[in-house]
């Protein structure tokens, strides 16, 4: 990775993150404007700051301890509140995430969280699923950065509350299943509003919305038109309006195009893992889920790996990268620059790397050059 991409990174992941108060957003920044803030969770800079972590399933652990580690050689002044949110049943039969977790992220407000396994097509709901309706944790941001691979530049923008995946369905009759795809007024005005001022504050020229309006009428054309009309709100910012399908010809075609883009949930989660691929695979790809009133947790984009769960194969950069996220938007600017630059260092360098990298190193062994780069 070239310096000049490092920077890039730096300054897109930079302003992170945009806390969503009412109608207002208060936004975090760092060397842009150092402005911010009517986010209440904000600590002063000398305080030690709780974060709810959630380790997750397969390589979650893993991973979550090589954050831990690298966070200790970096000397952040956070105190890790581990959670197990595996489901309990409650009084009504139904599994659901147990309360002391629940108590958690509403008392930190903030979370670090590792992968969790889906049953599919049985069990309890996605625990994801879940954790964002709890917490109301509307948009989902995934810079997606340039790699020695290729020239990618670019954040999605998920909405990450409804679409396709309300989890509203119900057989009509045996063999015919229902799934409803909800879109309302209030969450694409609220995702779409979050993905033009993000552009706006990260100095990115173009929202790109991504829809099926000419097969969802209804839905995709509410999600359109909600759209179109924050656009007019930002006569500084380029809008373009694509078809998911076409957006995906493209984007394999000329990544560079593409700068910022908004869009319904399903079609957020399949295209940011595309992008994932785009620039190296899913082991980078950091990502916020921001709610209103200052609650957001960090995640990886990446699942959990069963394949390689427990032998210490997996690569840990993409829930660092997510916990470099988290720092500044707890506004621990220097400790977020120290860990992110030990950690590209430690990837441009070459020499200790995980398997899906394409070196032979082992997680321990790559979170180890990054701790000692941190303190060298
Ligand atoms: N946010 C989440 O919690 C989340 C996201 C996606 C999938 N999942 C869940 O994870 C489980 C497995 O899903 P999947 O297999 O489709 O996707 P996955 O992301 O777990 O794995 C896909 C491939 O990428 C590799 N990979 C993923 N992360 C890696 C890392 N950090 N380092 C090295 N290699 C890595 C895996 O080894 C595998 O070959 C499922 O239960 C799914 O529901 C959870």
């Amino acid at each position: 990775m070239s310096s000049t991409v490092l920077c890039r990174l730096a300054k897109t992941c930079r302003p992170t993150l945009a806390i969503y108060h009412g109608r207002n957003f208060a936004t975090s920044s760092s060397t842009e404007t150092n402005s911010c803030s009517t986010d209440t969770t904000t600590p002063s800079s000398n305080n030690r700051r709780t974060v709810t972590l959630i380790p997750g399933d397969g390589i979650g652990p893993e991973i979550s301890r090589s954050v831990q580690q690298i966070f200790d050689a970096a000397d952040v002044p956070i105190n890790w509140e581990a959670v197990d949110v595996t489901p309990v049943k409650a009084p009504d039969g139904k599994f659901r995430i147990p309360i002391h977790a629940i108590e958690s992220v509403t008392k930190n407000r903030i979370g670090l969280k590792g992968p969790l396994a889906t049953p599919v097509g049985k069990g309890h709901q996605s625990l994801n699923l879940a954790l964002r309706k709890q917490f109301n944790l509307f948009a989902n941001v995934r810079p997606c950065y340039q790699t020695p691979y290729t020239n990618v530049d670019l954040v999605t923008i998920r909405e990450n509350t409804e679409g396709e995946y309300s989890g509203i369905e119900h057989t009509i009759v045996p063999g015919v299943v229902q799934s409803i795809k909800l879109i309302t007024r209030h969450a694409s005005l609220r995702v779409c509003e979050y993905a033009f001022l993000y552009a706006k504050q990260h100095k990115r020229e173009k929202v790109t919305v991504v829809h099926k309006a000419n097969i969802m009428r209804l839905s995709d054309g509410l999600f359109l038109q909600c759209a179109r009309e924050v656009a007019e709100k930002y006569p500084d910012v380029q809008f373009e309006e694509m078809y998911l399908d076409t957006v995906c010809l493209k984007m394999v075609q000329d990544p560079t195009q593409f700068d910022c883009l908004v869009m319904p949930n399903l079609y957020g989660d399949i295209l940011s893992d595309l992008c994932a691929g785009l620039i190296g695979g899913l082991g980078l790809t950091p990502s916020g889920n921001i709610g209103e009133n200052g609650a957001a947790i960090f995640e990886a984009v990446h699942g959990t790996a069963p394949d390689i769960a427990g032998q210490d194969k997996a690569n840990p950069t993409a829930l660092l990268l997510s916990a470099v996220m988290m720092l500044r938007h707890l506004q621990m600017f220097d400790k977020a620059e120290r860990i992110e630059r030990a950690c590209f260092d430690t990837i441009k360098d070459g020499k200790t790397l995980t398997g899906d990298l394409g070196g032979k190193s082992k997680c321990s062994e790559y979170t180890g050059e990054i701790c000692k780069r941190i303190k060298n």
